[in-house]
């Protein structure tokens, strides 16, 4: 990792008055979570058309949720890793700091917990992608916290809604659907009013959620880049530190 890279960024958060800081699954990588994209990454080895699209739940909702329920006993045994920490810490001692974040793990949430910090609440944490943890229902509005483990051995053990007893579907956003409008608006309002963007760990594919840093960029903030591979965002960025998120942090926050 450059000397200069990290001093120069280190100088920038010192500066801004306000930050957006955007994550994406590297950011919980060295806590064990899969990336998607990427030697390893889950859309490697899995197809989303058949486990993250609403037709592929409506075709086979007990094949969704047992990959689903993987993935939540995967993020269960994880803890957050010294990037979350860093971050969270941070965040705990200044203000103007939104946190945009693609992941639907809670590594941040628990990070900001132990922090002595809640961050389950907008407007400090937005979740653009929804959360592993919660369900909402097919059929009527309902939307909760789902800890207990997901028997999806058949379909008739899926969870189901305690209002209308529709059948309950992972809270998150699947390809072809839209991302939750109120946390939308909010991450591009602190990106086109921050002055610096600080992107951790996302390869900058996937919209609108990518587009968040090129509001700040566009808005005149600058970019900071913490990536030890390639991202979408590279030439745009005021400064590359070329590393693991949970080893720059720590450093840079
Ligand atoms: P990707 O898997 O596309 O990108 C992960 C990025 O993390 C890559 O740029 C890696 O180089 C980087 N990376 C790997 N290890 C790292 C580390 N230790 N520290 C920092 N960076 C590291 O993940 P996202 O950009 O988050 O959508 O993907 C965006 C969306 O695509 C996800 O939210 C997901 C997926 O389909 C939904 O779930 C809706």
């Amino acid at each position: 990792m450059g000397a200069d890279a990290l001093a120069r960024a280190r100088e920038l958060l010192r500066a801004a008055r306000r930050v957006v800081v955007l994550t994406g699954a590297g950011v919980s990588a060295e806590s064990g979570v899969p990336t998607f994209r990427g030697a390893g990454g889950l859309w490697k080895r899995f197809r989303p058309e058949d486990l993250a699209t609403p037709e592929a739940f409506a075709r086979d909702p007990r094949l969704v949720w047992e990959w689903y329920e993987w993935r939540r006993g995967l993020i269960r045994a994880c803890v957050p890793n010294p990037a979350h920490r860093a971050i969270a810490a941070w965040m705990a001692h200044r203000t103007g700091v939104t946190l945009v974040t693609q992941n639907v793990d809670d590594l941040h949430e628990r990070a900001a917990r132990e922090a002595g910090e809640g961050l389950d609440a907008p407007p400090r944490l937005l979740k653009l992608h929804g959360s592993i943890f919660h369900a909402r229902c097919t059929r009527c509005p309902h939307r909760s916290r789902l800890e207990a483990v997901v028997d999806a051995t058949s379909a008739a053990t899926l969870p189901r809604c305690p209002g209308c007893g529709g059948l309950l579907r992972p809270d998150i956003v699947w390809f072809g659907e839209s991302l939750p409008e109120e946390a939308l608006a909010a991450a591009f309002a602190a990106a086109a009013d921050s002055q610096v963007c600080l992107v951790v760990g996302t390869a900058g594919a996937v919209y609108p959620a990518a587009a968040v840093a090129h509001e700040a960029r566009a808005a005149g903030a600058s970019l900071i880049v913490v990536d030890p591979g390639n991202t979408e965002y590279d030439a745009a960025a005021d400064v590359r530190i070329v590393a693991p998120a949970g080893e720059v942090l720590p450093l840079l926050v």
